[in-house]
């Protein structure tokens, strides 16, 4: 095996799940998914796909119908994005690697805005390339980034510019200001920026979508967007997303894609048209529920003694901590095995996310929110 393989950490978020296996009275609020299932259209329309017989390989950029369908959202959402920039994927997390793939080899340098999901510096790591981490700073509870640090770290030698925002697990979102310095700077070192905006549609900023890095860059700038379709329309375990990529890198990605996963399942590309002709009439109202959500458990966050925490302006996640629990793995599995509360140590996102712990506020009933809150306020008043 290589080495940078035997290197790869394990999941820190799975090591506390695990400590709660085989038991069904744990709340668990640690994965980055709702409880709630996907749309009834949506799932009918993969089921029609199947009893139609469409079991067949597609186009390794995906259905030239579906490429249509997301190059008309993501202009709708972001000004004219053509459909020849469009690459359809087995997942964001694909979507991810597969840009990695064509930007990043042995030595490269990439700078990473952290903490953040884990697979999106591991990444990077297994190309063999440097990961260097800038950190968002907290700052009663709100995350925020040192522009100028950051700039400073990317220079002529970076290859890619790596940055998820809205962030997981913090919630930190960027603005317009610093996505534009950020591009003007990467214009001048030659770097990739690579923008991870899964979350873009989960923002609770008055907006259809949090400040995306389309909405300002050419169509020829070194930026390559991923996209999924997990988190806008409850779709975790369909595994679709897509890149949109700068003009003429189309038939790279697509002879890519064949050494990948060559395209996404059919019936699941169908489900994905499904969903994009919902999105006007669903999205708005699953933001509007998630932000309940948010809003009572952030409050209820707040309530509890020793507890910091600030509402994440996007994202799914209330990322918080608890003074003087600076051992995030141990405390999130003594509420596990002692309380029956799931939630996500912060230090799986990384150094930078150590004595803070994640909470997943997706959930269709926010009785289950509250349920939490009762579990995490026994175990406080231990
Ligand atoms: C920041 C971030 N990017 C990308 C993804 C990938 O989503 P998926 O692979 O389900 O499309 C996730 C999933 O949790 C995420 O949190």
């Amino acid at each position: 095996m290589r080495a940078a393989i035997e290197a790869l950490p394990g999941s820190k978020i799975r090591e506390v799940a695990n400590a709660g296996l085989g038991r069904s009275d744990v709340l668990a609020f640690w994965f980055g998914e709702s409880d709630e299932v996907t749309p009834e259209v949506i799932r009918e329309a993969a089921a029609q796909s199947l009893l139609a017989g469409e079991t067949f390989y597609s186009h390794n950029l995906g259905l030239p119908e579906l490429r249509h369908d997301i190059a008309r959202y993501a202009s709708g959402l972001h000004g004219a994005v053509e459909m020849d920039r469009i690459a359809v994927t087995s997942s964001g997390v694909t979507a991810l690697m597969l840009a990695m793939q064509m930007l990043v080899g042995a030595g490269d340098e990439v700078v990473a805005v952290v903490p953040v999901w884990p697979n999106l510096t591991a990444q990077p790591a297994i190309l063999g390339a440097h990961v260097t981490r800038v950190p968002l700073r907290p700052r009663a509870g709100v995350w925020s980034l040192d522009l100028d640090e950051l700039l400073s770290r990317v220079t002529a030698q970076t290859r890619v510019l790596l940055v998820n925002a809205p962030n997981n697990p913090t919630g930190w979102t960027l603005t317009r200001a610093e996505q534009q310095a950020m591009l003007e700077h990467c214009r001048g070192t030659g770097t990739w920026i690579v923008a991870d905006e899964v979350y873009e549609r989960v923002y609770f900023g008055g907006a259809p979508a949090a400040p995306s890095f389309l909405d300002i860059a050419d169509p020829d700038d070194r930026l390559i967007v991923a996209q999924s379709f997990s988190k806008s329309f409850l779709m975790t375990g369909w595994r679709l997303g897509w890149l949109v990529l700068p003009r003429g890198q189309l038939d790279a990605a697509g002879k890519l894609l064949e050494f990948n996963s060559s395209c996404a399942p059919v019936f699941v590309q169908r489900g994905g048209q499904a969903a994009l002709v919902l999105a006007d009439s669903f999205v708005p109202g699953l933001v509007a529920r998630l932000q309940g959500c948010r809003d009572r458990l952030v409050a209820g966050l707040r309530a509890m003694p020793r507890v910091t925490v600030a509402a994440p302006p996007g994202g799914m996640y209330a990322f918080f901590r608890v003074d003087g629990r600076d051992d995030s793995l141990a405390f999130a599995k003594q509420l596990v095995s002692v309380h029956g509360l799931g939630l996500a140590p912060g230090a799986a996102f990384g150094p930078e996310g150590e004595g803070w712990l994640r909470w997943c506020f997706a959930s269709k009933d926010p009785a289950r929110l509250d349920a939490g809150l009762e579990r995490l306020s026994q175990a406080l008043r231990l």
